[in-house]
This record gives C-alpha cells, sequence and structure tokens, in this order.
C-alpha cells in the first residue's frame, strides 16, 4: 500500500537535514518547481503566465488551468536537471494545495500526487501563505520561530505570530481587500498593465505623495486593516479632478496611494511591535518586493532595534522554493504526509 510505505520513508527522513524535496506551485499564474536540501534550493524554475493574462487585464481561471497544464511536466523537468538529479534522487514531493484558483492548484497537486505514487515517496501538502512566510528561511538560515510576520500578498494582508513552522497566530487581517490587490486595482484605474504592483512603484518614483488620501483605513483599536476605501478614494479622486477638466498627475497619485497604502501597514506593524514585545519581524509575499514598504520597515526596525527579514526579490512572489523549504520544516516538525485523497483548496484559514 502507498500510504503505508509513504509513512514508513517520512518517518526515516525526520531528524536528518539532507534529503531532497522536489516542490510543485502552481496556485495562480506561475507554474513553478524547486529542488530544495534543508534551507538550500539546488533549483528554481518559474514559468511565469504574465504575458498571457496581461491583455485581459489580470488572471482569467481558466485560461490559467489550461497554461499549467501545459507547462507542468516541462517545469518539473527542467528543476531536476538543473539541480543534477533525477526523480529517483528525490525523497519527498511538496505542493501548494490551497489556499489559491481551484483549478490551477488541481494541476499543481494531481501532478504531484501522480509522482509521489509512482515512486513511493512521501507527499506533502503545503499552504501558499506558510510557503509564502517560508521564503524567509532561505533569506535568514538562522531564523526560528516565534516571531512577528506581515503578510502582504495579493490575496493576504495580516500581521501574524508565527508560534512554529506549522502554527500561525493572526493578531489581525484584512476586512475586505489584500493590500497586493488595492496596488492591482488602482493601477488597473490609473491605466497600468497587470500586474499593477510593481509599475505602481515603479510610477510612484517619479511623483509627489501630494494627494492626501486618508493616511490608511485601518481601525485605530484593532491591527487590522480596510483597502476599499482606499481604492475609492483614489477612483473619487480621478473622477473629480478629471469633471473639474483639470488632468490627473498619475504619478502623484500613484506616489500618494502607495503612501496610503503602506503607511497602514507600518502602522499596525510598529503597533504589534509594542504589543508582542518581538525582536525578530519578517515581511512576506509578493508586496514584499515593494522597496518603499521595505524602506518604511525597515526605518521602523531601526527605531525599535527591531531585526528585519525579507525573501530575496525573486521568492517575494510565487515560486516553489518556498514550498519546499516548508515542506522541509513541517517534516521536521513532525508533520504528516498527504493521503492520495489530498484535494485542492481554494481557501485555507490562516490559522
Ligand atoms: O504573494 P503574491 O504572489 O500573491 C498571492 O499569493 O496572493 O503577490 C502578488 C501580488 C500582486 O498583487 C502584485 O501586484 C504584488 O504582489 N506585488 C507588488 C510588487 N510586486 C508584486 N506590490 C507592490 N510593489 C511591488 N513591487
Ligand atoms: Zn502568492
Amino acid at each position: 500500500m502507498y500510504s503505508e510505505i509513504a509513512k514508513e520513508k517520512l518517518e526515516g527522513l525526520r531528524g536528518r537535514e539532507d534529503f531532497l524535496i522536489l516542490a510543485i506551485e502552481s496556485s495562480c499564474d506561475e507554474t513553478s518547481a524547486s529542488v530544495t536540501r534543508g534551507r538550500e534550493v539546488l533549483s528554481l524554475v518559474i514559468a511565469s503566465q504574465i504575458e498571457i493574462h496581461k491583455r485581459f487585464g489580470g488572471v482569467v481561471p481558466e485560461i490559467a488551468s489550461r497554461n499549467h497544464t501545459c507547462a507542468i511536466k516541462s517545469t518539473v523537468d527542467e528543476a531536476l536537471t538543473q539541480a543534477g538529479v533525477t526523480i529517483d534522487d528525490i525523497d519527498a514531493v511538496a505542493v501548494t494545495y490551497g489556499a489559491g484558483l481551484l483549478g490551477a492548484l488541481i494541476v499543481g497537486v494531481s501532478y504531484a500526487k501522480a509522482l509521489a505514487y509512482s515512486k513511493g515517496i512521501p507527499l506533502i501538502a503545503v499552504s501558499h501563505v506558510k510557503g509564502h512566510i517560508s521564503a524567509n528561511y532561505i533569506a535568514d538560515k538562522s531564523l526560528e520561530p516565534p516571531y512577528l510576520c506581515l503578510l502582504v500578498s495579493g490575496g493576504h494582508t495580516a500581521i501574524l505570530e508565527v508560534l512554529g513552522y506549522d502554527k500561525l497566530k493572526v493578531l489581525g487581517s484584512t476586512q475586505d481587500d489584500a493590500v497586493g490587490e488595492a496596488f492591482d486595482k488602482t493601477a488597473r484605474v490609473l491605466g497600468l498593465p497587470y500586474p499593477g504592483g510593481p509599475e505602481i512603484e515603479k510610477l510612484a518614483k517619479a511623483g509627489n505623495e501630494s494627494i492626501n488620501f486618508p493616511h490608511g483605513f485601518h481601525k485605530k483599536d484593532t491591527l487590522d486593516f480596510s483597502y476599499s476605501g482606499l481604492k475609492t478614494a483614489v477612483i473619487n479622486y480621478i473622477h473629480n479632478t478629471e469633471q473639474k477638466g483639470e488632468s490627473v498627475i498619475k504619478a502623484d497619485v500613484a506616489a500618494s496611494f502607495q503612501a496610503a497604502a503602506v503607511g497602514a501597514l507600518a502602522d499596525n506593524l510598529e503597533k504589534a511591535i509594542t504589543l508582542t514585545g518581538y525582536k525578530t519581524v519578517v515581511v512576506a509575499g509578493g508586496v514584499a518586493a515593494n522597496g518603499y514598504l521595505r524602506n518604511k520597515v525597515d526605518e521602523i526596525g531601526r527605531r525599535r532595534k527591531v531585526k528585519v527579514i525579507y525573501p530575496p526579490l525573486k521568492l517575494c512572489t510565487d515560486n516553489a522554493a518556498m514550498i519546499g523549504v516548508c515542506a522541509h520544516n513541517l517534516i521536521k516538525e513532525g508533520g504528516i504526509a498527504a493521503g492520495l485523497d489530498l484535494d485542492a483548496s481554494a481557501t485555507v484559514p490562516l490559522e
């Protein structure tokens, strides 16, 4: 029976640091595969669909699934080749099972199951968010829980206590849009291409923070966030300016939006540091690539004497290396192997 063989092999991996994981990530518009050993990335291949989805102004789920199907085999094969190994050298397969686009996830999960089953090796199910957080173990090989995490992605915005590799506590989270989503929507309003985050950051460099968008729409007494109001404020500003017959200076809108969006993150992060007393903060998710945010968080770190860690830029957005490292840690912490009945899941609770 596969499950017994996989269970036994998993027990054999515990306490070891040197085993090889083949990781697969397909939750949105990147098909990615990576071979990792402990916190070391031996190879990372990312087949991005950004150019395909650009013309639609965002990710079209059905098109994403189809393109994952086309890309998955060559992506996995390339990751093995680049690492200088074959599938027979791999000790476990890790895969993102959620959260994300269901059809897209199913492609990665099905491929991972088939590989694990055919080779009789354990299958490790990884949550996408825990994967994003784990990119920081690649950046800082000595990082260990507990620490504070600012999670800023296209789907999530939260402040978390990372209590263990598999144990998160939510201190505050967005009540509506995620900050990455706010960047993407604001970019769209400004006529910038998808994905909007990097475009806003680029344009903001040429602008002034001259428009007074209410500085973050977070509530005073909590660590929660709300970004739908900021998005509406940007739309109203553009509309009113055009109605007055004045021209909209897009760079100023981008700079002012970015200042407000990041301001809310910085304010709540500083409150969380005060509340919890943590001396290590990690930033995780696609928006962690934003230089303006990094500067603000660095400033807080210096002022509050807190160590700040970010993933390398390439590992901020979706990639399989973070999934492999997360799986390694889960195995270390006593995590169990998934069965062949593993389902992809569009949503996964943060805690
Ligand atoms: O973490 P991620 O891959 O998405 C989820 O897992 O949900 O991040 C994608 C998000 C997009 O919203 C994208 O616009 C944003 O990260 N992003 C950025 C930057 N690079 C990516 N946002 C602001 N500035 C950037 N440089
Ligand atoms: Zn992601």
